[in-house]
């Protein structure tokens, strides 16, 4: 290395390249990203709804591609329902649709309007819980309790359908319910103990 061109010399020039081409990158990136937000087509503008949700109405203002779990869990502070997944993969997110059992991160909210929405904070009355909620806590029937909401949407959806369920119609009605914690028999038992059925575990 010549005396005129020094390593620190050297180093310090290259950095300062490096940093003028870096900003000259940057510059245009945070440029058109902002230009892109400003031009928003009018189909990604937030638009108003009404969701119904444990009986009462809520009128919001959403992006079109809001999932309903993420309205429910944001704008509406109903963090019962979890989100884990997001892809439909793992139930965590099951709330009620007109009584049935759905996966809220694969339902866009735009879609529910106009539908009866249950989460998990809609089905103790008052101080009172629901029988579902009561025999998981009887039996142990959760760990981490992040898959439990979404299990209990899935049980007490059964029971209104099934009053006495068999161990075949329990394992159908938790079939795509994830738990890593592993309550499964916990939860077979919670279910078959509510049912009365001769197949609980002694
Ligand atoms: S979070 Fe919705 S299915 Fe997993
Ligand atoms: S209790 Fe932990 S994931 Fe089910």
């Amino acid at each position: 290395m010549s005396e005129t061109l020094s390593r620190r010399s050297f180093l310090k020039d290259t950095a300062l390249a490096s940093t003028e081409a870096f900003i000259a990158g940057v510059a245009p990136v945070a440029a058109a990203a902002a230009q892109t937000q400003a031009t928003a087509p009018p189909e990604r503008q937030p638009v108003a709804l009404t969701l119904r949700v444990n009986g009462r109405a809520h009128a919001l203002r959403l992006a079109p591609e809001t999932t309903l779990a993420e309205a429910l869990r944001g704008p509406l502070g109903l963090s019962g329902t979890k989100i884990a997944c997001d892809r439909g993969a793992c139930s965590a997110c099951t709330v009620w649709l007109d009584g049935r059992p759905v996966c809220s991160c694969m339902l866009l909210a735009l879609d529910a309007e106009g539908h009866e929405i249950t989460t998990i904070e809609g089905l103790a009355r008052g101080d009172a819980l629901h029988p579902v909620q009561a025999a998981f806590i009887e039996h142990d029937a959760l760990q981490c309790g992040f898959c439990t909401p979404g299990m209990v949407m899935s049980c007490a959806a059964l029971l209104e359908q099934t009053p006495r369920p068999d161990a075949e119609q329990v394992k159908q009605a938790l079939a795509g319910h994830l738990c890593r914690c592993g309550s499964y028999p916990h939860v077979l038992e919670a279910m078959l103990d509510l049912a009365g059925s001769p197949e609980r575990r002694p």
